[in-house]
């Protein structure tokens, strides 16, 4: 193909915190909103980049590699250098990005990056790949070429994504299920308006902890570990409170699931609000900012519960929430929020979409 549209959107975790990179399990919604592209092939190896609010256009030669920048362009290079590295024809092209997604929201803004990227030069250049395939090179490309250690929740979730279905994934099996979302209800997403940087140390921090308290209890990962194993063995206390939160997530997760098959959404609720009295106490990956949105949310009549959704330490808490009351509750939670802390939040009221790729590439 000369030319090639592409769409990629930015994902919600429902619950499931931290537990991507240290094998374990996670329940996300896509995003109506996300990353367009608009491609085409251009001669030779020459590359050229450009994306609305940015600036004007980049240009780079395919040479012998592209080299990091620490700009938003690493993304889409990233990309284009793996998918070379795997085999795809290293051509020329010109790609213009639009994206509807707010950025430092902790929405995932950049897979949406990566995976639209990949999905359009596919279409340009193809190569034949699995939708678990394209998942895993966008996070290599944010591993290995921007120089992120996220795990695989975020490009997994934007590839995979179902309309009107949370998107179960084992980070383990690298295995993905779509659980049906139940009607009449909603996420709201609300954003605290405080800047969220996964590039920051806090993250790494929090891997390596979990990491030591796995290699202290001579496991592969937490995703081995059981709370009752976790307690008996002897592990340093903060790592021990970091793996403990680890180790919950999965656990909810699971009972999560088992709840919405039954169709019990209240459960869900609840476990969203334990998880983020984990991540207050025991992940310590919270911020007064985004308590203070959870307390005003679950304080709301039609909401079934609210956490802090991604990273943490800044960005956007998620809550479930019955779709007549969403607008209501958005606007009690932002008009508190404002009173308490002087910030202004940001919230809008979405179903589970549909994500780059939900069955075109098998
Ligand atoms: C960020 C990372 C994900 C995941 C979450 C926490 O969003 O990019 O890989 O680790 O934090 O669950």
């Amino acid at each position: 193909m000369e030319e090639a549209k592409a769409f990629a959107p930015g994902r919600v975790e429902v619950l499931g915190n931290h537990t991507d990179y240290n094998g374990g399990v996670v329940l996300s919604a896509a995003l109506e909103l996300g990353v367009e592209a608009s491609a085409r092939r251009l001669p030779g190896g020459r590359v050229e980049l450009q994306s609305e609010g940015m600036g004007g256009v980049e240009g780079f030669e395919r040479g012998g590699g592209f080299v990091r920048s620490g700009k938003w362009t690493d993304y889409p290079l990233g990309v284009a250098e793996m998918l070379a590295a795997a085999g795809a024809e290293a051509g020329g092209f010109s790609i213009s990005f639009r994206s509807t997604l707010p950025s430092g929201a902790g929405l995932s803004s950049s897979a949406a990056l990566e995976v639209a990227t990949a999905v359009a030069l596919l279409r340009l250049y193809p190569l034949p790949m699995g939708r678990m395939d394209v998942a895993r090179l966008c996070r290599r490309a944010e591993n290995e070429f921007v120089g992120v250690n996220c795990g695989l929740l975020d490009q997994a979730s934007s590839v995979f994504g179902r309309r009107g279905h949370l998107v179960f994934l084992d980070c383990r099996s690298e295995g993905v299920e779509a659980i049906p979302f139940p009607e009449g209800l909603g996420l709201l997403v609300v954003d605290s308006g405080v800047k969220h940087a996964l590039v920051g140390g806090e993250y790494n921090e929090r891997r390596e902890q979990c990491f030591e308290a796995a290699r202290r209890m001579g496991v592969a990962a937490l995703r081995d570990a059981s709370g009752a194993q976790l307690e008996a063995a002897a592990v340093p206390e903060l790592a021990k409170r970091r793996a403990r939160h680890v180790v919950g997530e999965n656990e909810r997760v699971f009972r999560a699931v088992e709840a919405l098959r039954r169709g019990d959404p209240r459960v869900l609720g609840g476990l969203m609000v334990e998880s983020h009295r984990s991540s207050m106490g025991n992940f310590e990956n919270s911020t007064a900012e985004l308590d203070a949105l959870v307390d005003f949310a679950v304080s709301q009549k039609g909401c079934l519960g609210a956490r802090l959704t991604g990273g943490g330490f800044g960005g956007s808490i998620v809550a479930l929430v019955e779709e007549g009351s969403a607008q209501r509750v958005l606007e009690d939670v932002v008009s508190g929020y404002r009173e308490r802390t002087g910030n202004r939040a940001k919230g809008f009221f979405c179903r589970p979409w549909d994500g780059a790729l939900p069955d075109e590439i098998r």
